[in-house]
C-alpha cells in the first residue's frame, strides 16, 4: 500500500523477482485492459484519467478472477489492491475461500511533494511496462526503453489535475485502511523517501523477519 506515486509498482518488480510469485497491480491490469481494447479496460479508464476509483464491483471481480489461476495458488503480491474498506472486506472473503490469508500489509511512506514530482516526471515503457523517472531513473536514451527498445509514454492519470484528485482520494479512501490492518496485527511501515535500493532493503528485512 502507499500513496499515488509511493513506489509500489517499482517495489513491486524487484520483489516478485526474489520470491518468485506474481505481482497482481490493479491499475496495471486495467491499463493493459484498455490498451487491449477490452471494454471493461475503456470504462475504467474513464474514472482513471481523472483520479477517481473505479468501482468496487468491477474491482473485485477482476481479483476474484486474477487469484483462481495457477500461478497465485501458493503466494502473490497485490500492488494497488485493496484500496477501500468495502475492497479489503470482499478481499478477506476470497481469501477464506481459498484457505489463505494476508502476511504482511507493506504500507510506503511519502510526502505528497515529493509524490508530485514522481509522477510527473514518470514514463512507462509501452511494450514491457517498465517504470523510468526523468531525473531518478532516466532511460539511457531519451523516449526509449533500457529493456527491450519500446517507446515510452507519460500515464493518462499523470497530470497535475489528474494527481491532486488521486490524493484527495487516497487519504478519504484508501488511508482509512491502514487501521484496518494495523489492528489485523499485519501493518509495516516503510520510509519511501529514500532510494530505490534502501527502500526495497527496508521491505525485505520485514519480509524476511516475518518468515
Ligand atoms: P495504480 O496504477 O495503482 O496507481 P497509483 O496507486 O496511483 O500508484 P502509481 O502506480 O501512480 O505509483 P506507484 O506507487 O506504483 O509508484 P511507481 O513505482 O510507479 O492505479 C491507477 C488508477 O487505477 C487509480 O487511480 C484508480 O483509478 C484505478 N485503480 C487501481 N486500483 C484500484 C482499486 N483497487 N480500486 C479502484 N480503482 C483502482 O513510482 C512513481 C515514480 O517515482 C516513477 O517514475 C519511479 O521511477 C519514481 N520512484 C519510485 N521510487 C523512487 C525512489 N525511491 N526514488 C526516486 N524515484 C522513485
Ligand atoms: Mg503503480
Ligand atoms: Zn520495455
Amino acid at each position: 500500500m502507499g500513496p499515488p506515486g509511493a513506489g509500489k509498482g517499482s517495489q513491486s518488480t524487484k520483489i516478485v523477482k526474489k520470491y518468485n510469485m506474481p505481482s497482481i497491480s490493479t491499475g496495471q491490469m486495467f491499463r493493459d485492459a484498455y490498451n487491449n481494447n477490452d471494454p471493461i479496460g475503456i470504462e475504467a479508464m474513464k474514472f482513471i484519467k481523472n483520479g477517481n476509483l473505479v468501482s468496487d464491483e468491477i474491482t473485485n471481480g477482476i481479483v476474484r478472477t486474477r487469484l483462481l489461476r495457477d500461478d497465485a495458488e501458493t503466494s502473490f503480491l497485490l500492488d494497488g489492491y485493496p484500496r477501500t474498506v468495502a475492497q479489503a472486506i470482499a478481499l478477506d472473503g476470497m481469501l477464506d475461500d481459498m484457505h489463505t490469508s494476508l502476511d504482511a500489509v507493506i504500507n510506503i511512506l511519502s510526502s505528497h511533494d515529493v509524490l508530485f514530482e514522481r509522477m510527473e516526471q514518470r514514463r512507462v515503457c509501452k511494450t514491457c511496462d517498465a517504470t523510468y523517472h526523468l531525473r531518478f531513473k532516466k532511460p539511457q536514451e531519451d523516449g526509449v526503453c533500457d529493456l527491450d527498445g519500446g517507446e515510452l509514454y507519460q500515464r493518462l492519470d499523470d497530470t497535475h489535475e489528474s494527481v491532486m484528485r488521486r490524493l484527495e482520494i487516497y487519504e478519504s479512501k484508501t488511508k482509512p485502511l491502514l487501521d484496518y490492518y494495523s489492528n489485523k496485527g499485519i501493518l509495516y511501515n516503510v520510509n519511501g523517501m529514500q532510494s530505490f535500493d534502501k527502500v526495497y532493503d527496508d521491505i525485505i528485512l520485514v519480509l524476511e523477519d516475518i518468515k
